[in-house]
């Protein structure tokens, strides 16, 4: 027999747990159904991102940059120490404890907020009908019925053809993260931000990393003067990134892996001991939708949404990775408080695409949100533009980070804030402020006019906010 529920949420990453925890503060009866199966074959809800995406490679980054650190940067502080070495099992089991910690805190908020989780594989039939099936037997598990379906299936890395997965020595992300030594050298497919995380955290243990990109330009989505910075400190970190290589063929020998790409019109080859391919994600509906649920779907796999994350049958949702707009967890997170609250009140709500932020945790890190100067030269959008380097902040020489640059971009008319693009220490986290001021309709001289503490990396944002009108203090216009 089928039980009820208000809701139920297909996928547990930070789409779909988002959803349940806000649908049962909302007082909706809700169920989630979640395939995850960590390494010890337990259930493991965050989906991709805790598990094997934003987490666990931040827990790793962190653990590189410490390292490098401690190899480039003490001495200038007067601080020796003997030559420091990195013990790899340490470093994985420290991020597989970070990783345990938080699926297993959202595991207690499930429970806390009486969410009804099942650990299974979900279908959805006619009638907003959905089976859990077993993951190992396929037999079905539980019969639910609601009114209201969220589907957040999220995403998996896409194959190449030619390049399948063999998690030995062709890896996807989730093998890269999970090398239990460091690669003497490391050929990876795709400089996108997958790429250029994980290239990133082997770079700094002392693999020889080459990166082969097929367009020919690095990170298209940045703004052009923060790529060049990127590129330029990219190299000096070792990183070697091909750019216009078109990979053809790879052959796994004994020892290793020999990649054959296309460069300007040559064959070139080139030996690794793996090869990692990052080259994007696709949408998770594998076995999700029997025929005559009616869920329409685009030629990418993609659930097909509205503005309100609507499907084309009524009280049928899907957001996050599984439908249109960036791939980020924020942006599925937030589409399911969206949906939570649109089940409860009835009325449809939208998220602004336009104010999801984005970063790129390399170091130095990089974080934009809104349009670039290039997109809004092609729009012929009138716009002013104040910078600032993070070599004026007096905390920046303090702390001996003064690479990078702030960037903010404001409508000439209007002052309103368009863009804000940034390369440098912690910028991740001073992204903040512009996110809130740029989705409350602020203008660069608000931003420029509002107190920031001294000395704080934020004075550099405040210092752009003022240059928009050739205002900063500490810049010689
Ligand atoms: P997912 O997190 O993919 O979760 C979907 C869940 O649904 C999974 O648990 C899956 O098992 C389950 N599922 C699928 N099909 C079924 C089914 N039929 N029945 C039951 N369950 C099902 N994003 C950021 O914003 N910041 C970052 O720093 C960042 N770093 C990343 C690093 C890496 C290496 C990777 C791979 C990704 C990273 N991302 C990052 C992207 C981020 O992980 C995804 O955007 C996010 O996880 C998408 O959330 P989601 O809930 O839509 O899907
Ligand atoms: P991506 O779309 O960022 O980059 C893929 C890269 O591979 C592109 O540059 C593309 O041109 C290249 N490529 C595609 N086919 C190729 C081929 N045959 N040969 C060579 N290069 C090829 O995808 P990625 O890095 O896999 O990340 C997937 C998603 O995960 C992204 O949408 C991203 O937003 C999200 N993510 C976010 C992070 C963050 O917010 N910091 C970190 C990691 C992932």
């Amino acid at each position: 027999m089928a039980t009820h529920y208000d809701v139920i949420i297909i996928g547990a990453g930070p789409a779909g747990y988002v959803t349940a925890i806000r649908c049962a503060q909302l007082g909706l009866k809700t169920a989630c159904i979640d395939a995850w199966t960590n390494e010890e074959g337990k259930a493991s809800l965050g989906g991709t991102c805790l598990n094997v995406g934003c987490i666990p490679s931040k827990a790793l980054l962190e653990s590189s940059a410490l390292y490098t650190q401690a190899q480039n940067d003490f001495e200038a502080h007067g601080i020796s120490i003997s030559t420091p070495s990195i013990d790899v099992t340490t470093m994985q089991s420290r991020k597989q404890d970070v990783v345990k910690k938080l699926t297993g805190g959202i595991a207690q908020f499930m429970k806390a907020n009486k969410v009804a989780v099942i650990h299974g594989k979900a279908r959805i039939l006619d009638g907003k009908q959905v089976i859990a099936l077993d993951l190992e037997s396929g037999i079905i598990k539980e019969t639910l019925v609601g009114n209201h379906i969220v589907i957040a299936t999220g995403s998996s890395p896409v194959e190449l053809p030619g390049f399948k997965f063999d998690h030995k020595k062709i890896l996807d992300s989730a093998d890269t993260l999970a090398l239990d030594s460091i690669p003497e050298r490391l050929v990876i497919v795709g400089a996108g931000v997958i790429g250029l995380e994980l290239g990133s955290v082997w770079a700094r243990l002392g693999t020889e990393v080459t990166i082969l990109e097929a367009q020919d330009s690095l990170l298209p989505m940045v703004d052009a003067q923060l790529v060049r910075e990127a590129a330029r400190q990219f190299k000096q970190q070792g990183l070697n990134i091909i750019l216009g290589a078109k990979v053809s063929s790879c052959k796994t020998t004994r020892n290793g892996i020999t990649v054959d790409y296309e460069l300007k019109g040559e064959t070139i080859s080139i030996k690794a001991d793996k090869l990692s391919v990052m080259v994007g994600r696709c949408a998770n509906i594998d076995g999700l939708l029997a025929p005559d649920c009616g869920v329409e779907t685009t030629l990418q796999h993609k659930i097909v949404v509205n503005e309100y994350c609507q499907t084309n049958i009524k009280g049928i949702w899907a957001i996050g990775d599984v439908v249109r707009g960036p791939m980020l967890a924020h942006k599925g997170s937030e589409e399911g408080v969206l949906v939570a609250e649109a089940i409860a009140s009835g009325k449809p709500l939208s998220l602004d695409l336009s104010n999801v932020p984005s970063v790129i945790y390399t170091h130095p890190e990089i974080a934009w949100i809104g349009q670039t100067e290039a997109e809004l030269k092609e729009q012929g959008t009138d716009y002013a533009s104040g910078s600032f380097p993070f070599a004026a902040s007096g905390r920046a020489q303090a702390s001996g980070h003064t690479g990078g640059m702030i960037k903010i971009l404001s409508d000439k008319k209007t002052d309103r804030i368009l863009g804000a693009h940034m390369i440098g220490e912690h910028v991740s986290e001073l992204l903040a402020e512009v996110i809130f001021a740029k989705q409350y309709q602020a203008s660069a001289e608000d931003l420029g006019r509002t107190i920031h503490s001294h000395p704080s990396l934020s004075e550099a944002l405040k210092e752009a906010a003022l240059n928009v009108h050739k205002e900063a203090i500490h810049k010689m216009n």
